[in-house]
């Protein structure tokens, strides 16, 4: 890694080279604390059926079909592939819909060149780089999807003569606007779906759109620069990653590895906050060389404006997007929203770093369909989970009393105020997704590791515990709870693990996964999720695709879907090599599945040129419901 330029890192191994961990250790071993642990259907969780098995399996053999059945789903599981195409199961197909490069008004249609990419005239013109978080709003008949961009690729984004560094303000410009959210309405026209060029919907937010900062935090002396002394107005959202939609149809999306984009020229400013968020040194893209709002060593506090849920009205074009401070600032994943037993609103956040914490929002209001939203996501108590060995669980109120930090530090170094009550270090939380047909939600842990071997970034505790009971976690875990009374706004629930990533061809211990993990569905490193109206579970993967050692016969990466109740998981669909699988989102009458596929390797869809970050359309050719 050391000869690696920090742009060419993956964001995991830009935290590692922030925060290098130890040589291993006596704690590089299996931990098999988890063999014991009972799961909500009863019976031992148990490990993989290649493998030895131990106690009586958390699914009964009548229940669950292995790799050559499927169970309750109406499709054929597909195998492992290991090319640069999409593959969907018999009777279904895909479409690419979109790709960056490609216009969102007719002015950008020429935009995009294979050789060139988008000169930065037309870069806020088209649809960004690395497509994440997307959901679909409907209305009037039409539907409009709102989809991140991640980050850049700027081997890929600039000209070839930058060599993936940007060379001036200029280069530094195109990669802000590649970046952002785009508001875009599509349609189907009988050949499948396509974007509306020049609808009205249609929008881009990038790193320069001016927005609210809103919530106790807004207008501290924390969030002040010199460019906006009242600290409520910020600049952009940058490197969003998982999304979220609210029960009065907004988006929200979810500032992830912002650290990234901040550098200093010189020295250092006070506080630990830099260093737990990992902010330090040159930043990753050189945007500090030509924009001081990125040099820390000039604004301090431009770091403690990003790092939020922001909230975007898709219908509104002339929106103005808000950073929602309530809801805390650390690396967020997603932001999954319910409606509380209780009336009140409920939104679950990772935060996708090693050994970092999974959280909760509660609103104190409670609301109704109808109802104003105003106030909702910026009066109400962030807490962080706690779980139990025992499989039961609490949420910890962030409260001054219990942190000791005061309330705007609380929001503004929320990690810190995690840390302080004594929060469960978790295997990177990547997305929260709630069964809409009972009270339980489910976190992908995606990996981990340092899990056995070094704390994380602020020193915490990362020996093995209930939900992460694996050192050196290369395959990740998805975690559920159900709250207390079935209310998510109780402060207590039970947990149980769904399923432990592994591989049964190669281990015979822990590392080869639950048992309802076999050769057949064999995956590493769950990271989106999202519920179908009908209870079923989407997995979506960005892991190791090598197909080799440890990883051998999982292929690219996929997304798969799950069975709450059995605990069936089979695989629908494959990316291709290099991709990870990332958003999902479905058409208004659910017979058409939006999937992103982010990072492709080769020259993917185009089969020549630069290799294209896109949304691939998949529906079923006799026209029913997916699934
Ligand atoms: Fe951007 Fe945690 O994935
Ligand atoms: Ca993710
Ligand atoms: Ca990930």
């Amino acid at each position: 890694m050391a000869d690696k330029s920090l742009i060419d890192m993956s964001w995991d191994e830009f935290d590692e080279h922030r925060d290098p961990r130890p040589a291993d250790n006596q704690f590089d071993q299996v931990v098999e604390r988890a063999i014991s642990r009972r799961g909500f259907l009863g019976g031992a969780l148990a490990f993989g059926s290649g493998a030895a098995v131990f106690g009586a399996g958390l699914f009964s053999s009548t229940s669950i079909s292995r790799a050559d059945g499927h169970g309750k789903f109406t499709f054929k599981p597909i195998g492992i592939a290991t090319d640069s195409a999409i593959h969907v199961p018999e009777g279904y197909e895909s479409k690419v819909l979109v790709r960056w490069g490609d216009a969102l008004w007719s002015q950008a249609n020429n935009a995009y060149s294979a050789d060139n990419g988008v000169s930065v005239d037309f870069s806020d013109k088209v649809f960004g780089e690395n497509t994440d978080g997307m959901e679909l709003f409907s209305v009037d008949g039409k539907e409009i999807i709102t989809v991140n961009s991640e980050y850049v690729n700027p081997k890929i984004n600039l000209p070839a003569e930058a060599e993936g560094t940007p060379r001036n303000a200029e280069e530094v410009q195109l990669l802000k606007n590649l970046q952002g959210v785009t508001v875009m309405e599509v349609a189907n026209s009988g050949e499948g779906y396509a974007v509306v060029v020049d609808s009205p919907y249609n929008r881009r937010i990038t790193h320069e759109t001016e927005m609210v900062l809103a919530g106790p935090l807004a207008g501290h002396a924390l969030v002040q620069t010199k460019a906006d002394p009242t600290g409520k107005s910020v600049k952009g959202t940058m490197n969003n990653c998982g999304s979220g939609k609210t029960l009065w149809d907004t988006y929200l999306t979810c500032e992830e590895n912002f650290n990234g984009y901040f550098g200093a020229s010189g020295e250092m400013p006070e506080g630990e906050g830099y260093k737990r968020y990992g902010i330090k040194g040159k930043g990753r893209y050189a945007y500090e060389k030509f924009d001081e709002r990125y040099d820390i060593s000039k604004e301090p506090n431009e770091p403690h404006r990003h790092g939020f849920i922001t909230e975007i009205n898709p219908l509104d074009p002339t929106s103005t997007p808000v950073k929602r401070t309530a809801l805390g600032r650390f690396k967020h994943e997603n932001a999954e929203m319910v409606h509380a037993a209780d009336g009140r609103v409920v939104v679950y956040l990772g935060d996708d770093e090693r050994g970092e914490y999974l959280y909760r929002y509660v609103s104190n209001d409670s609301w109704a369909p109808g109802q104003s939203p105003e106030g909702l996501l910026d009066n109400g108590q962030l807490y962080a989970a706690k779980f139990n060995d025992d499989q039961s669980g609490e949420w910890l109120a962030l409260t001054p009393e219990a942190t000791g930090m005061d309330a705007a530090s609380i929001l503004c170094f929320t990690r810190m105020a995690a840390s302080s009550v004594g929060a469960t270090t978790m295997d990177r939380p990547e997305w929260v997704a709630a069964n809409p047909l009972r009270a339980e939600a489910y976190c992908a842990l995606t990996n981990n590791k340092n899990r056995g071997k070094k704390p994380n970034a602020g020193g915490d505790d990362t020996t093995v515990n209930g939900p992460n009971p694996r050192n050196t976690n290369n395959y990740g875990q998805i975690l559920r709870w159900r709250p207390a009374d079935e209310n998510h706004a109780a402060d207590s629930f039970t947990w149980d693990l769904y399923v432990m990533a592994g591989n049964p061809s190669v281990h015979s211990d822990a590392y080869a996964g639950s048992s309802n993990i076999n050769e057949g569905n064999m995956f590493n490193s769950p990271d989106g999720m999202a519920f179908s109206s009908d209870g079923k579970l989407w997995i979506q993967t960005d892991g190791k695709d090598s197909n080799e050692g440890d990883f051998a016969g999982m292929g690219n990466n996929q997304m798969l879907v799950g069975d709450p109740e059995s605990g069936e998981i089979v695989r629908f669909m494959t990316v291709p090599k290099g991709a990870e699988v990332t958003g999902l989102c479905w058409s208004a009458d659910k017979k058409v599945a939006f999937v992103g596929v982010q990072h492709p390797g080769g020259s993917w869809p185009d089969g020549a040129g630069k290799p294209r970050s896109s949304i691939v359309s998949v529906w079923r050719q006799d026209g029913k419901t997916i699934g």
